[in-house]
């Protein structure tokens, strides 16, 4: 199919304010499993491999327009200064795809969850003869929907806003997504003669094809799940447009063969990547930027970003990695150990309470319980490096710049302020002094501190 179609041009809308958000942050860039909203629609688009993408930019423009190049660097950004119907957006990105001799597939900002094989079957109906497609649905609530209105030969006579709709119409339950495609040229030409004489006032993207069935041109639909048009209006919506990907994050997944043990509870970003055989245990978040190896074990309550972890690797319960992480092999990570920019080598292990920062650790080195890289200094940030085979032992404060060489060992409780050559081994801590019977007189003189007072008449 993909071979056979003609050139595309995406236009995407994203001018709209969103008012029902209540937000300061323009729709389309409220984040669904860590990216914007426009990400996901503009990755759809490029699954589509289009010639040209255009975004009309109009409320938050700067930002939107930033947010559309950061990922599509080639993408134009048409501005669209007042909103004045979704006609009259895509009239704003005419410019940006003039003399383009292809097809034209309208899609929307806030509309996060089409699938690319959806469009795809849209634009093969071109193909076969129709002048204008429309992505129709059936809604379980057509509500304010524009309606499909269907002739019986099956060809789509046009298309009635909710807000312009008779009774009759407003029974039909086939509704307009707002995905439409046709001819780039014919669909410019067609635009001049949308006007704004209804109850909105605005030039609706949607009298196209009346106009096109008025002219003769065949216009048809395809259908899809009332699911994947789902727009983003309110935060109740962006919230179900999450459930509804992590839904379909998990599904996928464990079909590629990783095992979710509470799938429900695990949250993934847009990018995760698991390899083959990977465990994921409950209550598992990982934020963008995470690779897993082949068989690595990520245990309860982790909360993973911007790291790689590589095969075979144990992470958690409770691990936080905070990005710039890379986890060697057969590594061990375990509860209540945070990290940030540290490289972690194949078979090192830190299994309990412990931050790594801005270090690198050697192969096989072991980080005692409490073993802290004092990184920052309160103004800048130093590099800590611990040899292959190196032992740090419990409550070691690595006071960085500092470095501990190979299969050095630091001794329990010390503080490194030097550098520790290979082999070495380090301690740096006051020498213990037992004072016989000490013990016992301090406690009896505490003991009878806490009597008298006890007894004091007023409590004191
Ligand atoms: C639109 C359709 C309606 C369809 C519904 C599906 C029209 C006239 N109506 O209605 O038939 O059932 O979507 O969700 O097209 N936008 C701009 N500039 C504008 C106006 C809108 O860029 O001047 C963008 C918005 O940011 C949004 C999209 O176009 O991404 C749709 O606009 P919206 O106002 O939400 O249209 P609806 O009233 O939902
Ligand atoms: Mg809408």
């Amino acid at each position: 199919m993909i071979e056979t179609r003609r050139p595309l041009a995406i236009v995407v809308l994203a001018a709209g304010k969103g008012t029902r958000m209540r937000s300061a942050i323009p729709k389309v860039l409220h984040p669904i499993a860590g990216a914007p909203m426009l990400h996901h629609v503009l990755r759809t688009a490029q699954a589509l491999s289009p010639a040209r993408l255009a975004v009309v930019v109009g409320h938050g423009a700067e930002a939107v327009g930033e947010a559309a190049q950061a990922l599509v660097p080639t993408a134009a950004v048409c501005l669209q200064a007042e909103q004045r119907g979704t006609g009259h957006a895509v009239m704003a990105a005419l410019p940006a795809i003039a003399g383009f001799e292809g097809d034209l597939l309208v899609l929307y900002g806030d509309v996060p969850a089409l699938c690319p094989a959806t469009l795809e079957g849209l634009i093969a109906g071109l193909g076969t003869g129709a002048g204008i497609m429309v992505l129709g649905f059936e809604a379980v609530n057509p509500a304010g929907y524009g309606r499909l209105v269907i002739d019986t030969d099956g060809t789509l006579a046009r298309i009635v806003e909710a807000k312009d709709a008779n009774a009759e119409e407003l029974a039909i339950t086939a509704c307009n997504s707002g995905v439409m495609a046709g001819d780039a040229a014919t669909i410019a030409r067609l635009l001049e003669k949308v006007g704004c004489n209804n109850a909105q006032a605005e030039y609706y993207l949607t009298d196209l094809p009346g106009i096109a069935a008025a002219e003769g041109l065949t216009t048809r639909t395809t259908f899809c799940p009332e699911a994947e048009t789902q727009g983003v209006n309110d935060r109740v919506e962006l919230a179900r447009a999450e459930a509804r990907f992590q839904a379909e994050a998990r599904r996928a997944h464990m079909l590629a063969g990783a095992t979710l043990t509470a799938p429900d509870t695990v949250h993934f970003a847009w990018d995760t990547l698991l390899g083959k055989d990977v465990t994921v245990g409950p209550n598992v978040v990982f934020g963008p930027g995470v690779r897993v190896g082949d068989d690595a074990d990520i245990k309860a309550f982790c909360h993973l970003t911007e790291c790689e972890i590589a095969p075979g690797a144990a992470i958690g319960p409770f691990a936080r990695l905070r990005g710039g992480v890379a986890i060697g092999r057969n590594a061990h990570v375990g509860n209540f150990v945070e990290m940030k920019n540290a490289e972690f080598g194949p078979g090192a292990k830190a299994s309990h309470l412990t931050y790594v920062g801005d270090a690198v650790v050697g192969a096989e080195a072991n980080l005692g319980a409490g073993t802290i890289t004092c990184n920052y200094d309160g103004t800048m940030k130093h590099r800590t490096e611990i040899g292959a085979g190196a032992f740090i032992g419990t409550n070691t404060a690595l006071i960085a710049p500092v470095s501990v060489g190979d299969n050095a060992y630091v001794a329990t409780g010390t503080v490194v302020t030097t550098d520790v050559p290979a082999e070495a081994l380090a301690i740096a801590r006051v020498k213990q002094d037992n004072r016989e019977g000490t013990g016992r007189r301090l406690r009896q003189r505490l003991q009878q501190q806490k009597a008298e007072k006890q007894a004091a008449p007023d409590g004191q």
